[in-house]
């Protein structure tokens, strides 16, 4: 039976594309080519989220940290992106896909920035809605958060004792995003990168041992079973 009939998916995975330099490196290929082989990745792993029915899937495609990398690396994962972006547009009726972006966006091209805003405003009928988290750093987000509701105390619009967790997780990026059930990370790294820290507090983490442009549908459907064997307690007993 296949995974989709046999249990229904979580509602929000995110995953941690990791690992497309090893691969360009194992293959004696410049690591752009690695994350043009991600890319395609992301591809297939969108489509098979659909078809699961997963309703939100949330990536790692460029994180504040990264910016330390090589110019060409940076210029090259940018430029992928932004094709993407393009044919997501065009394709935008028969992929059902909805787009929203987590991170700060000032950093990248006026023409990449133009893209985002206009995946982000074409919202047609979806099925599914993917998160790029771009330029995106899980304590960058809370430390805006945290500055943005201060305005809001210098402001006399709120007071410090209403902040609940309820009220930080507006003013985060995901707002109004479930949090991830299930986080993926591929490659065979194991720690979170600074990666939806807020929002992970109760996920159930799979760490496994394919680099990302090897990573498959089967590979997804094993980490839902894995998630589907895991016991939830959320603090309890
Ligand atoms: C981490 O692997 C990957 C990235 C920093 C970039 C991810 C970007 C993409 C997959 C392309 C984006 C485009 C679309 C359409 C999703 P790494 O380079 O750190 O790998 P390594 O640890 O093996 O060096």
């Amino acid at each position: 039976m296949a995974l989709s009939e046999a249990v229904s998916p979580p509602r929000h995975i995110a995953i941690i594309m990791d690992g497309n330099g090893r691969w360009a490196k194992n293959r004696g290929l410049p690591r752009t080519a690695g994350h043009a082989a991600g890319a395609e990745t992301f591809r297939r792993i969108a489509n098979h989220c659909r078809a699961l029915g997963v309703e939100y899937l949330t990536v790692y495609a460029f994180s504040t940290e990264n910016w330390k990398r090589s110019e060409e690396e940076i210029a090259g994962i940018m430029r992928l992106l932004g094709n993407y972006l393009h044919e997501a547009l065009r394709d935008m009726e028969k992929n059902r896909v909805r787009f929203r972006f987590f991170g700060d966006l000032t950093r990248l091209s006026p023409e990449l920035q133009k893209l985002c805003q206009e995946a982000q405003t074409a919202s047609s009928d979806y099925d599914v809605q993917v998160n790029f988290c771009l330029n995106y750093g899980g304590r960058d987000e809370i430390v805006r958060a945290c500055r943005r509701f201060a305005r809001e105390v210098a402001e006399g619009k709120r007071q410090p004792e209403e902040l609940t967790e309820a009220m930080l997780s507006g003013y985060l990026y995901s707002a109004d995003v479930p949090d991830p059930e299930l986080i993926i990370r591929p490659s065979g790294e194991m720690r979170t990168s600074n990666f939806l820290l807020w929002q992970s507090a109760y996920s159930e983490f799979v760490f496994m041992n394919v680099l990302w442009p090897d990573f498959g549908p089967a590979d997804l459907d094993a980490a839902i079973a894995e998630y589907h064997r895991r016991n939830r307690r959320f603090g309890g007993v």
